[in-house]
């Protein structure tokens, strides 16, 4: 495919995940310079969907934005679709202390992702649940990525290469199925 997606995102991380993915679909992304218009809403659909449109006004070529967050079973889904705002304010620690003499550790990181194009927008979501370990595990990644092991794994996100978080990773899944989408569209017109 020879046209370009621009993947609006400050994130490196982020960006190296999600161009692994592209590469196995034959898909070029970019890492365009227009910041991610960060928008505050109770789901990530929809803020990925107002997200895209307004980073669109920005450029003529097709646009992916992408949200996450980890919502913990204990503390009924928070810090949910405000993750960012609790990392950057409490972070992993006050994370943990949340956490302190809870048992039930279960946790899902959820992502949807949004690709505007010349034809309409394909919107989709992925989980992935496991749980919070006790310490910080693991110098890879990003974010919460130190604290969270999916089921059937024993090390962290952080612990894992990029390739080995995409076979798990809730944004690999939440790309996988924009970019399945997106190929099979381009296929039929
Ligand atoms: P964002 O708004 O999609 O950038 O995500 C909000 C926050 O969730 C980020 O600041 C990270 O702390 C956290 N987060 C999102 N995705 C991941 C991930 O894949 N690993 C670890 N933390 C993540």
């Amino acid at each position: 495919m020879d046209e370009k997606i621009c993947f609006a995102t400050s994130n490196f991380h982020k960006f190296e995940e999600v161009s692994e993915i592209a590469r196995s679909y034959g898909i070029m992304l970019e890492h365009c310079n227009i910041p991610k218009i960060e928008v505050q809403a109770e789901s990530l659909r929809e803020i990925v969907l107002k997200s895209a449109i307004l980073t669109r006004l920005y450029t003529n070529k097709p646009v992916l934005v992408e949200d996450a967050g980890l919502f913990i079973k204990a503390l009924n889904g928070f810090p949910g679709p405000y993750s960012n705002y609790v990392y950057r304010t409490i972070g992993i620690n006050g994370v943990l202390k949340l956490l302190e003499n809870i048992d039930n550790r279960e946790a899902c990181f959820k992502s949807a992702a949004a690709l505007i194009h010349e034809n309409g927008v394909i919107i989709d979501e992925g989980e992935v649940c496991g749980y919070i370990v006790r310490s910080p595990r693991g110098t890879m990644g990003f974010g919460f990525d130190p604290i969270f092991t999916p089921y059937g794994e024993t090390k962290t996100f952080a612990e894992m290469t990029t390739s080995e978080k995409n076979k798990y990773s809730h944004r690999a899944k939440a790309i996988s199925r924009v970019f399945e989408k997106y190929v099979e569209l381009k296929r039929t017109i």
